[in-house]
């Protein structure tokens, strides 16, 4: 159905206010599975696959767009990040999306959210540890989000590996009726994680910030050969021998618990996260070993 309206983008509708959403994915009023995919824009594959994937699952798909304050600790990543609300619309038209919701600060928090969610440990470690209230402000947004759109099922990535880890724990702990759907990470053919970041890099930076990866998936090769912590100091070593990046953490951890394992024959699943500078750009990424 194309039906030209100021709000409507092709077939795709633009919805900017909270109760016209509330009002348009009321469960009751919709038909079939609602699937729900959520952003800070400037989107790139990484984000389309998630559109394309709840294409592919759902009758309906509608995607957010809201750059959330309360989730930056550092004031200047969040004027710095970037925005592109047009350019946006544009790609995910034809990823499969029905409805953009893109709501203005005041239409998510008319009041300040002062929630603090207890998270049993998972964000004491790694992105908690060096962004102090982030993973607070990530539930007060996709906890608000999901009450606004009320999807059947939610598709992340895998790329924010704890973020998973810390949405599917709120989700059990407020008995919410969403399925978390865990997608896997999109790279670039360089290996870069893909991110709204990368947009920050200088074409050099961009360049050596492939080496995150690619010592990584060398790292994987060796896990079992050489002890946990040497393995740790391995992977920094390596990436730190390259002029333009600094790594902030290397952590090698439980999939589930996300806490330290000690050794190789740890019985859960294994995983080795990764935050480096570059530059003045913070990339995350991150690899299953086990
Ligand atoms: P944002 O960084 O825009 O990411 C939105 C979703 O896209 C997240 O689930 C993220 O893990 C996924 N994503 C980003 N890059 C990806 C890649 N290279 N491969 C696969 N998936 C990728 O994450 C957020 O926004 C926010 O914290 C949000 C959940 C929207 C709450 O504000």
């Amino acid at each position: 159905m194309i039906i030209f309206a100021p709000d409507f983008y092709g077939y795709m509708e633009l919805i900017c206010t909270a109760s016209k959403a509330r009002l348009m994915f009321n469960p009751i009023s919709r038909k079939g599975l609602a699937g729900f995919v959520p952003t800070m824009g400037a989107l790139h594959e990484g984000h389309l696959e998630l559109v394309r994937r709840a294409a592919r699952e759902n009758d309906t798909v509608i995607v957010s767009i809201f750059v959330n304050p309360n989730q930056f600790n550092d004031k200047s990543d969040l004027d710095r990040y970037p925005r592109n609300l047009e350019a946006d619309l544009a790609l995910l038209e034809p990823a499969g999306c029905h409805y953009v919701f893109a709501p203005s600060v005041e239409e998510i928090y008319p009041e300040p959210d002062t929630r603090i969610f207890d998270f049993g440990g998972l964000d004491h470690v790694m992105e908690g540890k060096f962004r102090p209230g982030h993973f607070n402000g990530v539930a007060q947004v996709v906890s608000r989000l999901f009450d606004i759109v009320q999807p059947d099922k939610a598709y992340f990535g895998l790329k924010d590996f704890q973020q998973l880890a810390i949405i599917s724990h709120m989700v059990r702990m407020l008995h919410l009726d969403v399925e978390i759907v865990p997608c896997p990470i999109v790279r670039e053919a360089s290996g870069l994680a893909m991110s709204s970041r990368n947009e920050l890099l200088s074409a050099d930076e961009r360049v050596n910030a492939a080496k995150i990866y690619e010592t990584l998936t060398r790292a994987m090769k060796l896990a079992g050969q050489v002890a946990v912590p040497q393995l740790i100091e391995w992977i920094s070593g390596e990436i730190n021998k390259n002029p333009f990046l600094d790594v902030e953490y290397i952590d090698i951890v439980d999939d589930k618990t996300l806490k330290p394992v000690s050794g190789w024959n740890h019985s859960g699943g294994i995983v080795a996260c990764a935050a480096v500078w570059c530059g003045k750009v913070r990339l995350i990424d991150n690899v299953i070993i086990k």
